[in-house]
């Protein structure tokens, strides 16, 4: 039996083994979100303003959703989520165009994912999402509803269309 009994070196080497990375691990990510927050600049999308979400037909700029051009090769479009639409669904815009996205939701917890713009909001009611991106390409962008929010979510989607 003897042979069994480890010295008591080995058993505080395997404790260590475990204890360091439960600090470093912590630390690190620690560390990472600090980097990420402060040096990179990476932030939640925060909220843009906030609206009466049971107003926002009559509140601007969401009484006249749609396109405006904003500058040369700007434009801002304007867009309400709401069971099961977007409104406006369809955006069309010059390739070159740098879009930022004004959106609120209507009703309840929305999403618009433009995958191929690397555009992810969630749309709060009566909270406004921003995000801008720029169009190079011609094609069709399509959006998309990514959070779930009733029986008709996966036939609430658009596209922005780029010519
Ligand atoms: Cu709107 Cu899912």
């Amino acid at each position: 039996m003897s042979g069994d009994t480890k010295p008591a070196t080995t058993v505080y080497l395997y404790e260590l083994a475990w204890i360091l990375p439960s600090i470093a691990i912590p630390v690190g990510m620690l560390v990472a979100l600090v980097v990420t927050a402060f040096g990179v600049g990476i932030h939640l999308p925060g909220a843009e303003g906030r609206i009466d979400p049971t107003k926002v037909a009559q509140t601007p700029p969401f009484d006249q959703p749609g396109l405006v051009q904003v500058g040369p090769g700007r434009y801002e479009a304007r867009i309400v989520a709401g069971i099961w639409t977007f409104t406006p669904a369809e955006i069309r815009v010059p390739a070159g165009s740098t879009v930022t996205f004004v959106v609120t939701s209507r009703d309840l917890v929305h999403g618009l994912m433009i995958h191929k713009a690397n555009i992810n909001l969630m749309l709060l009611p009566g909270q406004i999402a921003r995000a801008t991106a720029r169009f190079d390409r011609p094609g069709e962008y399509p959006f998309l509803c990514h959070e779930y929010c009733g029986a008709a979510h996966h036939t609430m989607w658009g596209k922005v269309v780029v010519e």
